[in-house]
């Protein structure tokens, strides 16, 4: 297998995943430093970026599967997106010649449905178009996750630290649902996929068991019986988050730092509308999600919370 973003999150916990599940793995690094833990677990890595066609030529070399992990999350312009998230999958397709080609997964957002919101979003929605009309001869697959959670986890993870101290910071209206999934259900659909006779064409959305996602309020009270303590709501105003974004988007401009709270972001953060399903994926390829946000809370922050008994009691 060949990933891509073997060094974020999402890749690095996926590949960690597919090794114990016995799968040989070949990783992109754009930083030989950051291949250590890969290595240590028997990955072979391979130095390059998603410019650089050698590289990708020696990462998909004799590979059965292509997952794409890489992508820009953060960035103040819309080019600081599109460099990973439009150009680096063109690259990598381009990449894709041998006959027969490698099957490709490839993760969008689910950003990718509100392209207006963000140039992250657009740059996710361009991918996704990309290989609609380039994807070709390639059997590929496209995953929409929505918000991922787990350990390592460098954006949900602060946020859930403060709900502990008994604080939980709203972005838009209590009533808000979002859509969230815990990444090692995310890593369990990748090897399902993986495992699956061959890849469905298409693009598919998944998030946790929880199908009509959870409100602010629904967030915060699951915190709460987690934790074992109240959390408070802490409503963030608009205006406020909205100026708190500007300004680290001019100070990002001038210091020239990759900023992560930007007014796109903001609207994304305020957007009502970010709840979907998984069953559509779960029928193509047989796998279900498993991790609601109680027990998905307790295995993210470790030690420090009992996790809670699944339904049924499996562990
Ligand atoms: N996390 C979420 O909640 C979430 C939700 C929906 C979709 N997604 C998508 O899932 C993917 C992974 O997200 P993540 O949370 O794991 O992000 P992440 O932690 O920021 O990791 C991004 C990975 O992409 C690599 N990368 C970025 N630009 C690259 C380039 N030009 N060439 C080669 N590698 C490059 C990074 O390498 P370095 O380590 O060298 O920087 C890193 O390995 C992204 O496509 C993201 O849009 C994430």
């Amino acid at each position: 297998m060949a990933v891509t973003g073997a060094t974020g999150f999402i890749g690095l916990r996926l590949c960690l995943h597919l090794r114990r599940q016995g799968f040989p793995v070949r990783a992109l690094t754009r930083s030989p430093s950051r291949a250590t833990p890969l290595q240590a677990a028997g990955i072979e890595t391979v130095t390059g970026d998603l410019a650089a066609p050698a590289a990708l030529a020696r990462l998909v070399e004799g590979a059965r599967a292509v997952i794409h992990c890489a992508g820009a999350v953060r960035g103040r312009t819309r080019k600081d997106f599109d460099g990973a998230n439009v150009t680096g999958l063109a690259r990598l397709l381009d990449a894709l010649t041998a006959e027969p080609a490698p099957r490709l997964l490839a993760l969008s957002s689910l950003a990718a449905r509100a392209p207006h919101l963000s140039h992250y979003a657009a740059s996710k929605q361009a991918g996704e178009r990309l290989l609609l009309e380039h994807g070709g001869k390639i059997s590929w697959t496209l995953l929409r996750p929505p918000a991922v959670y787990g350990p390592g986890d460098r954006e949900l993870l602060p946020l859930f630290r403060i709900m502990r101290h008994g604080l939980g910071p709203v972005p838009g209206q209590l009533s808000d649902r979002v859509a969230l999934l815990y990444v090692d259900d995310l890593t369990a659909a990748i090897t399902a996929w993986l495992r699956a006779p061959s890849a469905p064409r298409g693009i598919f959305s998944l998030c946790d068991p929880r199908e009509q996602g959870y409100t602010w309020t629904d967030i915060l009270s699951t915190a709460a019986t987690v934790f074992g303590r109240p959390v408070r709501p802490l409503r963030i105003p608009a205006m406020a988050l909205r100026g708190v974004a500007a300004l680290n988007w001019a100070g990002a401009t001038v210091i020239g730092y990759t900023p992560m709270l930007t007014p796109g972001k903001v609207r994304e953060l305020r957007h009502t509308d970010w709840v979907c399903g998984w069953r559509e994926l779960g029928g193509a390829i047989d796998w279900q999600p498993r991790v609601a946000l109680a027990e998905g809370l307790a295995l993210t922050l470790g030690g420090d919370v009992a996790p809670p008994c699944r339904p049924g009691g499996e562990a």
